[in-house]
């Protein structure tokens, strides 16, 4: 199927361009963003997406620019995300994680769209938590923790509320301005909902059912989070990656999951991961049905997901259709 090129000739090729305000008009909604990660999963378990570990350059400390190719088959999505996360942008005014994502012609290789990535990035990544959280979580999780009260607290605040039925949240940030700022914001969205700040992260891990910590990665982690904060039958997911999260809290995870094992492999290789365990499974093997999920109300679950290109592509290629449909973008000579 072609989804970007119909009738056009070699003096005719155009491409859509959407910046990330239309990206954020399209506001593609959580359910259809789950729902799409959880088929490019299942496809990705029966080994039918290519998908090769990210290369990237790293121009300041602690901040990377990362290439990530990806081809779904059955989504008919081909592209590629350039995307940068910079540590030190937000004191300036800067958003932390910026880029662009471009789509291509699954059977001419032409591109068809360009877009800014910034809401995907934001949103496939809390998708990817809770798809996880799917398969590994208690169902019935009410409690849900926060550690790092940003971009990603949010989208996953709102993710998880999406599939479970929560009913008090405990909210963590280094920066008390953006703890009361999260907590001011979700509770105006989630009325129903409490929302708890709290003084330090064992108030909020040893709480929760369902924990989420999204602090900013580091090359040399200092971790906080030991064993035993973390009870029995509670999911965990590790957004940014060890950062929050000792050897020894790790090595006590029951059932310890990422979402690609070659890209885990691949940061090994590069110096990352140093304390984590080895995954029993990948998402995809989860979601496909050749490993099993959570088997346990007592066991200890967590993803420590470390971002794909098959999210990104997942999703984009709705979020251009949508955009065509509210007649949204430019259109650019290629
Ligand atoms: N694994 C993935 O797929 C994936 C995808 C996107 C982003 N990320 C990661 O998620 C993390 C959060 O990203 P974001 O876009 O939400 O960033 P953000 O800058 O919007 O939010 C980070 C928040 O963490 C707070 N913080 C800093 N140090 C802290 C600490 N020690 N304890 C508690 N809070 C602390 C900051 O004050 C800020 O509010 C980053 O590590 C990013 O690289 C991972």
């Amino acid at each position: 199927m072609i989804l970007g090129y119909k009738g056009e000739t070699m003096s005719n090729l155009h491409l859509l361009y959407l910046s990330r305000q239309d990206v954020e008009k399209v506001a593609l909604d959580l359910p259809t963003i789950i729902e799409l990660l959880e088929k490019a999963f299942r496809e990705k378990g029966q080994g039918k997406v290519e998908l090769p570990p990210k290369p990237g350059i790293h121009t300041q400390p602690n901040a990377f620019i990362h290439a990530m190719p990806a081809y779904i088959p059955s989504l008919h999505s081909a592209g590629i995300k350039w995307v940068s996360g910079y540590p030190d942008n937000p004191p300036k005014g800067l958003p932390y994680i910026s880029g662009l994502l471009i789509l291509n012609d699954e059977e001419t290789g032409i591109p068809y769209a360009v877009m800014d990535c910034t809401w995907i990035t934001a949103y496939r990544t809390g998708a990817a938590s809770a798809l996880s959280a799917k398969y590994l979580a208690r169902p019935d999780s009410k409690t849900l923790g926060i550690l790092g009260c940003g971009v990603q607290g949010r989208t996953h605040t709102e993710a998880l509320t999406t599939l479970f039925p929560i009913e008090r949240v405990y909210a963590y940030d280094i920066l008390p301005e953006a703890q009361e700022k999260f907590i001011a914001e979700m509770r105006q969205k989630f009325p129903a909902i409490e929302f708890i700040g709290v003084s330090n992260p064992k108030a909020a891990v040893t709480q929760i059912t369902l924990m989420i910590t999204a602090r900013p990665i580091l090359d040399h982690p200092t971790p906080t989070i030991e064993k035993d904060w973390l009870q029995p039958g509670a999911f965990a997911s590790a957004v940014d990656f060890d950062s929050y999260w000792k050897g020894e809290a790790l090595v006590q995870i029951d059932r310890f999951t990422t979402d690609d094992l070659a890209q885990m492999e691949y940061y090994r290789t590069v110096g990352y991961f140093k304390e984590t365990p080895q995954p029993y499974a990948d998402l995809g093997e989860i979601v496909a049905g050749k490993k099993p999920g959570r088997l346990s109300p007592t066991e200890r679950t967590m993803a420590m997901n470390l971002g794909l290109a098959m999210d990104d592509m997942a999703v984009a290629p709705t979020i251009y259709q949508r955009a065509k449909e509210m007649g949204l973008g430019v259109v650019l000579p290629l």
